[in-house]
Parts: structure tokens; C-alpha cells; sequence
């Protein structure tokens, strides 16, 4: 099936089982905007948790905040975010469409990388076994001319953006002959900048309202409090501040689904070093992070790391973590090494020190700071597009299966009576009513029970307990297994035992040690 296909599929799964909801449905949406529905809140919740726990809990120099949304405005010109957060937009004055211009041209981009990939397809299936990949693409005269072509516009590209030259975006654009994907022409406006800030008033009278941002990113919370927190909890550098919330971007390509939102999920973490030792944290924690990922069981290939060829100006270092989507690989999470960069910004414009003195070296200095940041939003994509899985069985039948690491499941076990009756719903409600204070249980009773079974396959829950006539005489369930579909024999006093272990964000945890 094409990748493109399967991301539609999974789109569409997504709202069928109760994940994710176009927002204000009901009025046809809102652009980039979504809910999460009943299973989609508890594997949001699940993802939450496990990098939380991974931070604060494993760490005992990691402690969480929660800080508020608005901020005081003068936070956004000291960070940069009111100069410098700006997209170049072009608009096709015949569509009247506007597109982010660099989106442009690196779809052209991507349109080479496709071109060399059928190549190397067509080759490899000509040749068969004695096919040698990278031979064909060193010597190929049809994929050397694309690649020769691919790296010169990327060299123009990057060199234009690096300078952010509106004027040579506009004119790679006109030089790739780069159409309108509505109207089909190319009749292009100028380049401009565009802020991605959303922007309201605070205050009653519209004389004396003052204007606030939504925020961008959550980070800038902890950098204004890395004081009180330093303080109150006497931290000692190394230290980390981890924070969960929403951010805010006025997105003009906004698309794919939940992987570019306009209002969306970050999960960060700031943490504090000793100048001149912020690489060796930065290795650090790109190696911890990677660790993290991959203990989710989707296998290595899913990922890599794509280091900034384009630093920001206010990072030595900078890499994302990429995941491999239905629509290629792409950034799940940055790594950034922010140098002091937002510490002395506040500190010019707040007029306050936010210096340590380090009782190890006697010296005071302005910390520097290596940044996880990851997009709960993203990362749940990844993992709906890692676990949606389409099986073949022996009966012929196609079965629709969440393959979720069982930790982050909406469900953990569906317990089904056999039949409504004979007092079968009496003693499977006891068995919720006993589970579910260890993790999330649910009773099912309606349609048959290979139906019961597609439906909790379809929204991967771990495992379903079966009671039968049998279990009113010897207490025992049948326990069946999602991915194996498996069915063994049980008795109801080791369920807990037995799926607890399997099912918690612990199991996770303890991975990562
Ligand atoms: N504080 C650093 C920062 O915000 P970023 O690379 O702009 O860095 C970090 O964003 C992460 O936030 C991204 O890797 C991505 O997962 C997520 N993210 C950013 N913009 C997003 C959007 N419009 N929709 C969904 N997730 C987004």
C-alpha cells in the first residue's frame, strides 16, 4: 500500500476509534486545530507520563513547573520571538494562496530526492540480487545528473536562508519554474516576513489593555523562573527544570494532520551546565533521549539524528531526533545547545542578576543550557503511525491492530462475558471492579465476542479476559494476548500479577537505566 494511503488510513482511524477529533467538527473545523477524544486523552496522558517520570522521577537534579501561558510581553522581545520568529510567505496572485516560500523549495527538493529513490527501485528490481546500491548510485549518469541538480538547489537554498535573502528565495522559486499547486501558475507576490506569534489584549478598556502573546514555546517559563526554582530548591548545577503545556504558532502551512498545529503539546527540559561543559551534556543527552525513544520497542531504523547545518544564533549545537512517519522521516524532537543566550537576555532586560555562584569553583557565571524539547503531538503521531497494523489472517480476513507498547495502551484490559446472562456480566464486573484500581480495565458486553476482540485489537488494547460458564466453577479466564492473539487459561487471583508488570509506565522505566 503507498505511504500515502496509509497515513489517510490512520487519519481515519484516528476518529473512528475515539483518538482524534477535527476541532469544532460539528462547524467543519478549524484549520490545524484538533481534540483528542476518549482514547486519545488516555495515550496522550500515557506519553506524558512516561517523560515526565523519565525526567523528574529518574532524576533526582531534574524537578518539574507548570507556568502560565501569558506572560509579561517583554519575555518574547528579549527572547528574540518578537524580531525574530518570522516564516518567508509568498502568495500566488492568481489562487490568491500563501505558502511558506523555504516549504516550496523544499518540496522541490524532496521532488529530486523521489526522482533518485524511483531509480534506485527500478535498478534494483532489474538487477535482482546482484544489485549493489551504492555502485549504481555513484555511477548512474541519470541519478548523478539529479543528485548534481538536488545538491545545487539545496546549496542555493540553504546559503539564501542562512542570510534569511527574501529577494534570492523569490528568485530559486522563479528559476525552478515552481508552480501554484491551485491555480498551476507562477505568478508569484515578493517574499515577506511573517510572526508566528499569536497575539490578544490583557486588561478591561481597549485604551489601556496591554498586548500579551500566547506563548511560542513553553521554555521561556522556565528560563524566568530558573531564579525561584534554583532558589527555593537549592539546586546545584547540573540542574534541569521540565515542563509540560501548551504552545502557540500562527502556522500558514499548516498540514499532515496533528504533526504541524497551530495550538499544540510541548514537553521541555532546560538544563543548567557550567560553561564549557555544555558539549559534553549535550552528547549526553542525545544519547539519553535516543535511549528513551527506542525503549518504545518500534525498532532503531525508525529513527535518527539530524544535526542543524543552520544554527540559530544563539546555539553551539544543535540535532533532531527524527521518526520515521508514513510521509518520510521527520522531526519529533530538537536538541538544542542554547549556550547563555536567554539567561543574559533576561538578565539585560529584566535589570536583575540571574547569576550562580559556584561553591565548587568560587566563580559566578551565567549558566548555559542544553534544551530537550519534543512535540507531544508528533510524538503521538509517531507512535499511531509505528503501531497501526493491517493483518492478514488464515481465515482470509484482514484484522485493523494498534500494536502500542502495552505502558502507553488507552486500555490495558477489556474483561468480556462470554454471554449476557447466567450470571457471566455479575462476575466479570467483579473482576473490573477488583482491576481497576491498578490500571485502566474495562467491561464489554455487546456483539459477539470475535467482534469484541476487532474492537479492542482496533484501539490496542494488551489483553482481554474472556469469563465463561467454567469460571463460575474453577475462577479461571480465559486471557488472550492482542498481538499473538494467543489464548491461555488463567486464574482470576494472578491476573493482577500477571498484567500489572506488563502494562505500567514502569515496565518503560526501568529500560532506561
Ligand atoms: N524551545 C525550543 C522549541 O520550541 P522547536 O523545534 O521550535 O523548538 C520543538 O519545537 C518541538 O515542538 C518540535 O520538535 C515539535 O515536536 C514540536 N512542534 C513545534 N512546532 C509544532 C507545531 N506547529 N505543531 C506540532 N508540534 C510542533
Amino acid at each position: 500500500m503507498a505511504q500515502e494511503d496509509v497515513f489517510k488510513k490512520i487519519v481515519a482511524h484516528c476518529k473512528e476509534y475515539g483518538f482524534v477529533f477535527p476541532s469544532s467538527d460539528i462547524y467543519d473545523g478549524l484549520a490545524a486545530v484538533y481534540d483528542y477524544g476518549q482514547n486519545g486523552v488516555e495515550l496522550k496522558n500515557n506519553i506524558k507520563q512516561y517523560w515526565w517520570q523519565s525526567m523528574v522521577l529518574l532524576h533526582d537534579n531534574i524537578v518539574g513547573i507548570d507556568s502560565a501561558i501569558f506572560m509579561h510581553p517583554t519575555i518574547w522581545k528579549a527572547s528574540g520571538h518578537v524580531d525574530a520568529f518570522n516564516d518567508p510567505l509568498i502568495d500566488n496572485r492568481d489562487s490568491k494562496k500563501r505558502y511558506r516560500a523555504d516549504v516550496l523549495i523544499e518540496d522541490e527538493i524532496a521532488k529530486y530526492d523521489d526522482k533518485i529513490n524511483k531509480e534506485v527501485v527500478k535498478a534494483a528490481k532489474r538487477f535482482k540480487e546482484n544489485f549493489d546500491e551504492e555502485k549504481y548510485r555513484a555511477t548512474s549518469p541519470r541519478v548523478l545528473e539529479l543528485q548534481q541538480k538536488r545538491d545545487a538547489l539545496h546549496a542555493r537554498y540553504s546559503a539564501a536562508m542562512n542570510a534569511m535573502d527574501l529577494n534570492e528565495l523569490r528568485q530559486i522559486i522563479l528559476d525552478e519554474e515552481i508552480v501554484c499547486p491551485i491555480s498551476g501558475t507562477k505568478n508569484w507576490t515578493e517574499v515577506r516576513q511573517f510572526n508566528l506569534m499569536f497575539s490578544t489584549e490583557m486588561g478591561s478598556t481597549a485604551d489601556g489593555a496591554m498586548k500579551v502573546y500566547l506563548r511560542p514555546e513553553t521554555a521561556q517559563g522556565i528560563f524566568v523562573n530558573y531564579l525561584n526554582v534554583q532558589k527555593t530548591g537549592r539546586m546545584k548545577i547540573p540542574f534541569g527544570i521540565a515542563q509540560i503545556g501548551k504552545a502557540f504558532r500562527n502556522e500558514i502551512v499548516a498540514r499532515q494532520f496533528i504533526f504541524r498545529m497551530r495550538e499544540f503539546e510541548q514537553m521541555e527540559m532546560q538544563f543548567f551546565v557550567r560553561p564549557g561543559t555544555e558539549m559534553e551534556w549535550f552528547s549526553k543527552w542525545k544519547e539519553t533521549r535516543m535511549k528513551w525513544h527506542q525503549a518504545l520497542g518500534f525498532g532503531a531504523d525508525h529513527y535518527r539524528f539530524h544535526d542543524h547545518e543552520k544554527l540559530a544564533h544563539y546555539a553551539n549545537a544543535a540535532t533532531d531526533v527524527e521518526f520515521l512517519m508514513p510521509f518520510g522521516f521527520k522531526e519529533v524532537e530538537g536538541i538544542h545547545s542554547r549556550t547563555n543566550f536567554d539567561l543574559s537576555q533576561h538578565e539585560k532586560f529584566s535589570g536583575k542578576s540571574i547569576k550562580y555562584f559556584d561553591p565548587e569553583t568560587n566563580e559566578s557565571y551565567t549558566p548555559y543550557v542544553i534544551e530537550t524539547s519534543i512535540g507531544v503531538d508528533r510524538m503521538f503521531l509517531s507512535v499511531m503511525s509505528a503501531a497501526y497494523t493491517e493483518e492478514q489472517l488464515e481465515n482470509g480476513e484482514t484484522r485493523v491492530v494498534l500494536k502500542l507498547p502495552a505502558a502507553l495502551a488507552p486500555v490495558k484490559l477489556a474483561v468480556l462475558p462470554l454471554v449476557k446472562k447466567d450470571g457471566l456480566p455479575e462476575k466479570a464486573r467483579e473482576i473490573v471492579n477488583d482491576l481497576k484500581f491498578h490500571f485502566n480495565t474495562i467491561y464489554d458486553e455487546k456483539d459477539s465476542i470475535g467482534k469484541r476482540y476487532r474492537r479492542q485489537d482496533a484501539v490496542g488494547t494488551p489483553y482481554c479476559v474472556t469469563v465463561d460458564h467454567d469460571t463460575l466453577n474453577d475462577n479461571c479466564v480465559t486471557l488472550r494476548n492482542r498481538d499473538t492473539m494467543q489464548q491461555e487459561r488463567v486464574a482470576i487471583s494472578e491476573l493482577n500479577a500477571i498484567i500489572a508488570d506488563r502494562v505500567n509506565i514502569t515496565s518503560l522505566l526501568k529500560k532506561l537505566q
